[in-house]
């Protein structure tokens, strides 16, 4: 952009860096041949009962606006699934707020609640997304190291060792997107009594809790306490492989549910009523589909990890999401320097751990969102990269 357009740009938007991952895939988008282990989404379509339960709402003329919070249907079934499967209770006439996709509601939780120059604690390395959002919504992020000796797991006391005087929000993603951490129950107590003591908000984002191959899923929100002070964030993109469809929810006490509804409503309006009749049948008729995907995954998970190890890139498993986080430095590059090159010279695509945080370098992520096939074949070809580099 000319130095003359700038003038027009907002400072925050101008100090805003790129995605990391988007610069790669520019990349990635003028080669042949590539297998792509980059992008964050599910390799499969939609299931079918889903996808027809949209056809029919366009042959029934469902062409609307909903109301803002988004159809009474759509949120009495997300409420009783997330009673169901998180143990939390929302009451969907005003706690549960259908937004499009756990991108906007991770955006009007922001912007509801924070005020110019609060601090949001996040974790590093975390989505691409979160810290950009922070400093969209006129926060200061505050990142929370997490590491390979622990798993990338997240640790109550480096959670305290980050906090600073103005924290307001802990903003939390388990399982986590790089990394497949996630967080022990007696841990995610202890981070949820600090909360408490320090008085923060909670946004937790758990996109990829039906992921999750060992152990169990727990909801910070379900502490005692962390009620009143939490929002939860979902959606469809992930479990029901719905990507393209837009289409998330926030749930939290009213008075939040509210402050979050007035942004949206002067922003989005609503959801789409299709994606919105898709995910009504998405969570009555969807639990088979999901665990057939996600047995997939695990099955993919097992040999990337598998190979990774034999490689000598060390990669430690990950309980969850089809993240896998292998630690590259072995080779003696960087992270940017390993994905660019492997690319170039083995045509596999991986996102540089960097693009996740500071605490990304020396790793790389790698979807294993793709075929067995394709993942075969990658790993071969990361392992001849990989001797090459020695
Ligand atoms: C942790 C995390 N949160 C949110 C999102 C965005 O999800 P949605 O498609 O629902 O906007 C992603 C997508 O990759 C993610 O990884």
């Amino acid at each position: 952009m000319s130095e003359d357009q700038n003038r027009f740009v907002a400072d925050h938007v101008i100090g805003l860096p790129r995605s990391g991952i988007r610069d790669f895939f520019e990349l990635v988008a003028a080669m042949k041949d590539v297998i792509s282990l980059g992008i964050g989404e599910p390799d499969f379509t939609t299931p079918w009962h889903i996808r027809e339960a949209a056809i029919y709402a366009l042959e029934k003329g469902r062409t609307h606006y909903t109301s803002n919070l988004g159809l009474i249907e759509l949120r009495r079934e997300i409420s009783a699934y997330v009673g169901r499967n998180f143990g939390l209770e929302y009451n969907p006439n005003n706690e549960v707020l259908v937004t499009v996709g756990v991108s906007e509601a991770m955006d009007i939780a922001l912007r509801a609640v924070l005020n110019p120059g609060d601090k949001v604690l996040y974790q590093d390395p975390c989505f691409v997304s979160y810290h950009p959002t922070v400093l969209l919504a006129h926060g200061v992020g505050v990142p929370i190291k997490t590491d390979a000796e622990s798993a990338f797991t997240l640790k109550a006391e480096e959670v305290k060792k980050s906090w600073e005087p103005g924290c307001k929000v802990l903003m939390i993603n388990l399982p986590c997107n790089p990394t497949g951490g996630v967080a022990e129950r007696a841990e995610l107590e202890e981070i949820a009594k600090f909360a408490v003591e320090k008085d923060m908000l909670v946004i937790s984002d758990e996109i990829y809790a039906e992921m999750t191959y060992e152990g169990e899923h727990v909801s910070i929100g379900t502490f005692p306490g962390m009620r009143e002070r939490t929002i939860f964030l979902h959606g469809f993109s992930k479990g029901w492989a719905m990507t393209g469809w837009r289409l998330g929810y926030a749930c939290a006490p009213a008075d939040l549910t509210e402050a979050m509804m007035k942004v949206h409503q002067y922003s989005m309006m609503c959801a789409s009523i299709v994606a919105q009749d898709a995910g009504v049948e998405a969570l009555r008729n969807g639990d088979d589909a999901v665990k057939k995907m996600k047995q997939a995954y695990q099955r993919r998970r097992d040999l990337v990890v598998r190979r990774f190890n034999e490689i000598g890139i060390t990669c430690h498993k990950p309980n969850a999401t089809f993240y896998a986080f292998p630690n590259i430095t072995s080779t003696g590059l960087d992270s940017k320097t390993f994905a660019k090159r492997l690319l170039e010279e083995e045509r596999v695509a991986m996102v540089p751990g960097t693009a996740f945080g500071q605490y990304g370098e020396g790793f790389v992520r790698c979807s294993f969102a793709t075929s067995y096939d394709q993942l075969v074949e990658a790993c071969n070809r990361i392992e001849r990269f990989v001797n090459n580099c020695k």
